[in-house]
């Protein structure tokens, strides 16, 4: 599974980044207006970072032409930018016009399989069920997710799931588990996959016995960078 992270923030997209596990972002317009810099140069120093990755720019207009001309606006500016419009009948006709200008089309705001299905057959490259604000809804997000991948394999759909609105390792579990193509995640959830007490507990009683025979143990490395531990 492809890991996204859920922000605009550049700080986050980094650090991210430093551990080599960033495979994109995506942004809306509500992260991007926490940043409080213009649009334009936050997602071209997002793709700088992100380097090969995908970075999804949403558009704000609500009617078909609206979308359009934002959505190759957004497109123009980079190569690896996907554009997002939101499942509406305006953002489907959007999606099938700008789908056969050969511009990647991500339709987020997805709460159905039966939005999925339509989103599939107009041609999206990623469709963006929203797991979590399913959750918020007593309705089960995980489940609508399955229903996707189901119906996607069943007519072998080339649109990638991209499971959005992830809060926290079990959304991101299961969904790897289900076999979805990206998750897309805040940073906190992406800190949280780093975690787990018995790796904590388990370290510091391996550094503690370390200390306790480090005099016989004697140092790892030494000035000529040799490995002497136990020697
Ligand atoms: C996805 O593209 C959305 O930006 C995102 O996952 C929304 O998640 P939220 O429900 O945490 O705001």
């Amino acid at each position: 599974m492809k890991i996204f992270l859920d922000t605009a923030n550049l700080d986050e997209i980094q650090q991210a980044s430093d551990f080599g596990l960033l495979d994109g972002i995506t942004t809306n317009p509500t992260l991007a207006a926490r940043e409080g810099r213009p649009f334009r140069e936050l997602i071209l120093k997002a793709c700088e970072i992100v380097k090969d990755g995908v970075v999804n720019a949403e558009v704000v207009s609500t009617d078909t032409d609206g979308m359009l001309r934002e959505g190759r606006e957004l497109a123009s500016w980079h190569p690896n930018i996907v554009v997002k419009v939101p499942m509406t009948p305006a953002g489907v006709r959007a999606l099938h016009v700008l789908h056969g200008e050969g511009i990647r089309i991500n339709v987020t705001l997805v709460f159905s399989a039966a939005q999925a299905l339509l989103v599939a057959k107009a041609g999206a490259y990623f469709v963006s069920p929203f797991l979590g604000r399913l959750d918020d809804t007593a309705q089960e997000g995980l489940h609508v997710l399955s229903e996707i991948m189901d119906i996607y394999r069943a007519y072998q759909f080339p649109t990638q799931v991209l499971a959005a609105s992830l809060r926290g390792p079990l959304h991101v579990v299961e969904a790897a588990r289900m076999g979805v193509h990206i998750g897309t995640m805040p940073f906190k959830v992406f800190e949280q996959l780093f975690r787990h007490p018995l790796t904590d507990v388990g370290l510091a009683s391996f550094l503690k016995d370390w200390q306790k025979a480090r005099k016989v143990l004697g140092e790892i490395i030494t000035t000529t960078g040799v490995r002497t531990a136990g020697r």
